[in-house]
């Protein structure tokens, strides 16, 4: 049974369908502070979050049974992804899902400044009626400048465009945007974008980067009267320095929806200002958005936890966000060439490379390399080693993993060599045919085609007649029966692979090394049923 624990408000629509899938058990407790959540989240296989909860390092220190944390929503700088990453958990978000509604929310921001909706509407109601003072300005003709230029900074501009603005923006990632038929001015440094915004709007992730980029420096720059506008994170925007150049003038005022500390200090001397427009983190918070960052959430989770499928990974690189059938085959494939080398590497491990061979497997090196290092590895590691933590574990212990694609190769098919450099050196080749089965082509210089399945015995051993006949009267004398086996040679020596029913007994083993001819046996246990093509 599946453990899921939901420490932030989400949507009735993601709840209904963790209610729905069988062997999943979920609790609803939101508010926790670090401490409760760390001493209860090992019993739990996933969790779900929106920005709400703090998951520290502290939090992470004993992952017990946890594999995954999806972020409903986007920002994810309130889980510690190094700390994530480290206890081999994996965090996704949902980067989608709530763009239209935080883009409308800042246009609404924008708005509500231009016409100082917000006073307008307090006075009115309290009895008040004066026109002369809160005259506004109108949005056409205006420069919206915007700080970042993702998936949110685009649904802004269209709408900015679509207000009759002129739209500047400064990304660093982002040198062209063709999404906007050019529309948009891509600035070529922040300075140039101060330069020009009479409205400035910021859409970038916090990160150690951004935290205060927009700073006294930055204010003293812009235009006189210019407005800024935050419904991304708090802590890019100095609230301290913002509160000055409102105050001083400057700047003519700011609608923020997001700040440093969350919620905000009463005393908050940015709050208390006039010419600040405010609302507590609501960009995201429309019923459609919230259904669909739930259930994308879930989804995300469930899909991880229960058929291993990774998207919307915030720590980890490599991992393709959809896997099609023969990728989903060949990184199954990797998986079991890396368990079986395993068998083999018991003289050390320090250099691992995966090569690709073929154009269609290129793309998929690094997803591939992830998933064999992390099989073949997790027997020389005592704690949990996954695709999440395998390379920080490798950069731990000075082990280099690389991955190399080779899309030019010559072969009918295309194919993943392992090649592992340690106390010995040994390669191993696959690949997958139409079947979508995974095939061994190769283990070290010996050629076979076999399906790697189940417990795997290797036994090399010297090129002499009577060995197979030994090999089989011992199994089958200690009832083992053999599923599977390929013979290949090379020079005078000989490798037997054998798929076996169940594990040998000790007396089996035993029997075997004391055979004529038997050099070594290796095991190797891989998962038992391979899928293949749909009949
Ligand atoms: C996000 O990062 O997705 C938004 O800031 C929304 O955050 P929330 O899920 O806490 O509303």
């Amino acid at each position: 049974m599946l453990r899921i624990l939901v420490a932030d408000k989400l949507a009735e629509e993601g709840l209904e369908r963790l209610r729905r899938v069988d062997n999943v058990t979920f609790d609803v407790r939101i508010g926790l502070p670090p401490n409760e959540l760390a001493a209860c989240i090992g019993k739990y296989d996933g969790l779900i979050v929106r920005s709400g909860v703090k998951v520290t390092a502290d939090v992470l220190a004993q992952p017990g049974r946890l594999q995954a944390i999806a972020r409903a929503g986007v920002g994810v700088d309130n889980v510690d992804l190094a700390a994530a990453t480290r206890a081999g958990v994996l965090v996704m978000n949902t980067p989608d899902a709530n763009t239209i509604s935080t883009a409308e929310h800042t246009i609404a921001m924008i708005l509500a400044l231009a016409r100082h909706i917000p006073a307008a509407c307090a006075e009115l109601k309290s009895g008040q009626w004066n026109r002369a003072k809160f005259e506004g300005s109108q949005l056409a003709g205006k420069t919206l400048g915007l700080v970042g230029l993702g998936r949110v900074g685009r649904a802004v501009a269209a709408r900015a465009l679509a207000l009759e603005m002129s739209v500047i923006a400064y990304d660093p990632f982002v040198q062209a945007d063709p999404s906007l038929e050019g529309r948009v001015r891509i600035a070529k440094s922040l300075d140039v974008l101060l330069d020009a915004a009479d409205y400035l709007s910021v859409h970038a992730v916090l990160t150690d980067a951004t935290r205060g980029m927009i700073g006294a420096a930055e204010f003293a720059r812009m235009k006189p009267g210019v407005r800024i506008i935050n419904c991304a994170r708090g802590g890019i925007i100095d609230e301290a320095a913002l509160v000055e150049a409102i105050r001083a003038g400057r700047v003519a005022g700011a609608a923020l929806d997001v700040f440093a500390s969350e919620p905000p200090p009463e005393d908050s001397a940015l709050l208390a200002l006039p010419q600040v427009v405010c609302t507590p983190h609501l960009g995201a918070s429309t019923i459609e958005a919230q259904a669909a960052v739930a259930v994308e959430a879930v989804d995300a989770l469930l899909d991880f936890l229960l058929r291993e499928q990774i998207r919307g990974a915030c720590n980890v690189v490599g991992l393709p966000r959809w896997l099609s059938p023969p990728d989903r085959a060949y990184i199954d494939l990797a998986s079991r060439m890396g368990a079986l080398l395993a068998s083999l590497c018991d003289q050390g491990i320090r250099e691992v490379t995966l090569t690709t061979h073929g154009s269609s497997l290129a793309v998929l090196a690094p997803a591939l390399a992830r998933f064999a290092s992390a099989a073949l590895l997790a027997p020389y590691c005592n704690e949990r080693l996954n695709v999440i933590n395998v390379e920080e574990f490798a950069r731990s212990r000075g082990i280099v993993l690389r991955h190399v694609g080779e899309p030019n190769a010559p072969g009918p098919t295309d194919r993943v060599s392992l090649a592992v450099e340690g106390g010995e050196q040994h390669t191993i080749h696959g690949t997958v045919f139409a079947d979508l089965l995974p095939r061994i082509l190769s283990i070290d210089d010996y050629p076979m085609n076999l399906v790697p399945a189940g417990t795997m015995l290797l036994i090399f051993n010297d090129d002499r007649p009577g060995v197979i006949g030994f090999v089989g009267t011992t199994l089958g004398n200690l009832g083992v029966n053999i599923a599977d086996m390929a013979l290949s040679r090379h020079a005078d020596r000989a490798l037997m692979v054998l798929r076996l029913d169940a594990p040998p007994p000790r007396e089996a083993v035993q029997a075997l090394q004391s055979g004529p001819s038997i050099l070594s046996l290796r095991f190797a246990a891989l998962p038992p049923n391979v899928s293949g093509a749909e009949p």
